[in-house]
């Protein structure tokens, strides 16, 4: 997360609604069970028969694979989107993400001579590696959505409502303004999505929309200007949607979904590829730390953390984003994950951080410091159970000067290692954006077709607890 507010240093303790969570995804679970088991039945059937092409129309001679997947996107007014986006230069807060915008969100492509070790670190033969900037994702996913392949202009038949809202462009260009320029187009958003016939379908309950920034900047709770971000998601009509941001500090409607990292690819080829040079990788490091201090932050652990980093005589690897450009090189970045067993991945500004999906990407195993850095966050896309993918230090334990970080990880055993990043191997598929377009068996399961399903999953459980 970027530097910036002193204000967000304590982290919002929450939790509670576990247990009500538990049960309702068991009970979810058991209605929809027998559902899934037809689609997946329906689609082995039909991807033997009709492997190139499944044409998409709604009823037709029964076998509809769509059924139950159809997604109405709303259109909306430009204000509301491709303004922000075209006007970033006027906005001094924008200004410096512009060039990310290029490649529909992905940014600009990884060319071999960006860094001297580009073709040894990268498979940029593919042209699938990208600059992605981190608050990149409503932009990646309007695109993607764009190209989903089961849409629909017929909203009496969509299982969800999609509204292309770039809320992250909208609250950030407006940081530090008056709160009602802040709040001004999300209301305004809200008044005219609650007009749309489709609102009335279930209040908005099927509706949902995407976040390239953390949840907190849109929940203030004042309305005095000193205050933090936009109340957006505080708003009646968002509260019955669906809202998915990079990072949640709401145990309700609101979901976690992984930052994007530097890595798009097109087909389940490429993404097997890569999945087998991870496993070859020859790794000299034991562990590594790239990021920036926190003096400022009193609670912060970093400090503890990069002088153990320093201390470890050449065991790990520290790249300081303070004082070196490097960490700006997705190249360099992704060599050093590449080239190290762990990634130590203590929280900054906010818990959650776009390295550890880049460190994952790569096969590192993470080191966490917080359950809210990703246990809490992304329960869509990691195994309940955390051992078999990470390992858990306390931040109460490194601020104590209790643990070794490095004689804690070195005693971790090969055979633990191994099946600890086997185990990444499989999520690494889950945690990408795909370049959009791809049907077919060579269609990655990547973050955007899992948080659409999850969606999908939502919207049935309400409708059927209200009909
Ligand atoms: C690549 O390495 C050469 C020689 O070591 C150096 O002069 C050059 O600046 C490097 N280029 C990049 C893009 O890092
Ligand atoms: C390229 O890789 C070599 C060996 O892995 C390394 O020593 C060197 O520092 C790398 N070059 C750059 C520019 O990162
Ligand atoms: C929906 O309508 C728009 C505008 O008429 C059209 O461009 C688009 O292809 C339609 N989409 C579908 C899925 O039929
Ligand atoms: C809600 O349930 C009704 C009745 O089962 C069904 O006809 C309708 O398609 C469902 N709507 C959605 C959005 O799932
Ligand atoms: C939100 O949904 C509830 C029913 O679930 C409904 O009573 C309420 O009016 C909805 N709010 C808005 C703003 O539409």
């Amino acid at each position: 997360m970027e530097k910036s507010n002193p204000r967000t240093k304590k982290f919002v303790r929450k939790r509670d609604p576990k247990l009500l969570t538990e049960i309702l995804s068991t009970l979810m679970f058991c209605m929809l069970f027998p559902l899934l088991i037809n689609q997946i039945v329906t689609y082995l059937i039909l991807s033997h028969k009709e492997t190139q092409y499944i044409p998409v129309k709604p009823k037709q001679e029964g076998t509809d694979t769509c059924s139950g997947r159809y997604v109405y996107i709303h259109n909306l007014p430009s204000r509301f989107n491709d303004d922000l986006i075209k006007n970033c230069e006027a906005y001094i807060e924008l200004r410096n993400k512009c060039k990310y915008l290029v490649n529909s969100g992905f940014g600009p492509r990884i060319l071999e001579d960006n860094h001297n070790n580009t073709t040894q670190v990268l498979t940029i033969e593919t042209g699938s590696w990208y600059n992605t900037n981190q608050f990149m994702l409503e932009v990646i996913f309007r695109e993607k959505m764009n190209h989903y392949e089961c849409l629909t202009n017929d909203s009496s038949i969509s299982s969800a409502v999609f509204v292309p809202f770039f809320a992250g462009f909208d609250v950030r260009r407006f940081w530090g303004y008056s709160v009602k320029l802040r709040d001004e187009l999300g209301e305004d958003l809200a008044r005219w999505l609650k007009e749309r016939p489709e609102w009335r379908k279930l209040n908005g309950r099927d509706h949902f929309f995407v976040t390239g920034r953390v949840g907190r900047d849109f929940r203030r709770a004042s309305d005095q200007d000193w205050d933090w971000g936009n109340k957006l998601m505080r708003l009646p009509e968002f509260e019955n949607m669906t809202m998915l941001s990079i990072e949640t500090n709401s145990w309700s409607n609101e979901f976690a979904v992984p930052y994007p990292t530097y890595f798009h690819p097109k087909s389940v080829t490429e993404v097997k590829g890569w999945q087998r040079k991870v496993r070859m990788m020859k790794r000299r490091y034991l562990f590594s730390f790239i990021g920036a201090p926190r003096p400022e932050m009193e609670e912060s652990i970093r400090g503890e953390v990069i002088r153990q980093c320093l201390a470890s005589e050449g065991r790990c690897k520290f790249l300081n984003c303070e004082t070196s450009k490097d960490c700006g090189y997705p190249v360099k970045v992704m060599e050093v994950f590449q080239d190290s067993v762990f990634c130590l991945q203590p929280p900054g500004d906010t818990p959650t951080r776009r390295s550890t999906f880049d460190s994952i990407l790569a096969g590192c195993i993470p080191v966490l410091f917080h359950p809210d850095s990703v246990y809490n966050q992304y329960k869509w896309y990691f195994p309940e159970d955390h051992t078999k993918y990470s390992v858990y230090i306390s931040e109460e334990d490194v601020k104590n000067g209790k643990v070794s970080i490095e004689k804690l990880l070195g005693m971790v055993g090969e055979e633990r290692i191994w099946r600890m990043r086997n185990e990444l191997e499989k999520i690494i598929p889950k945690l990408i954006y795909a370049k959009p377009g791809e049907v077919g068996p060579e269609k990655i399961e990547d973050a955007f077709e899992i948080a659409v399903s999850r969606v999908f999953e939502r919207v049935s459980l309400f409708n059927m607890s209200h009909i």
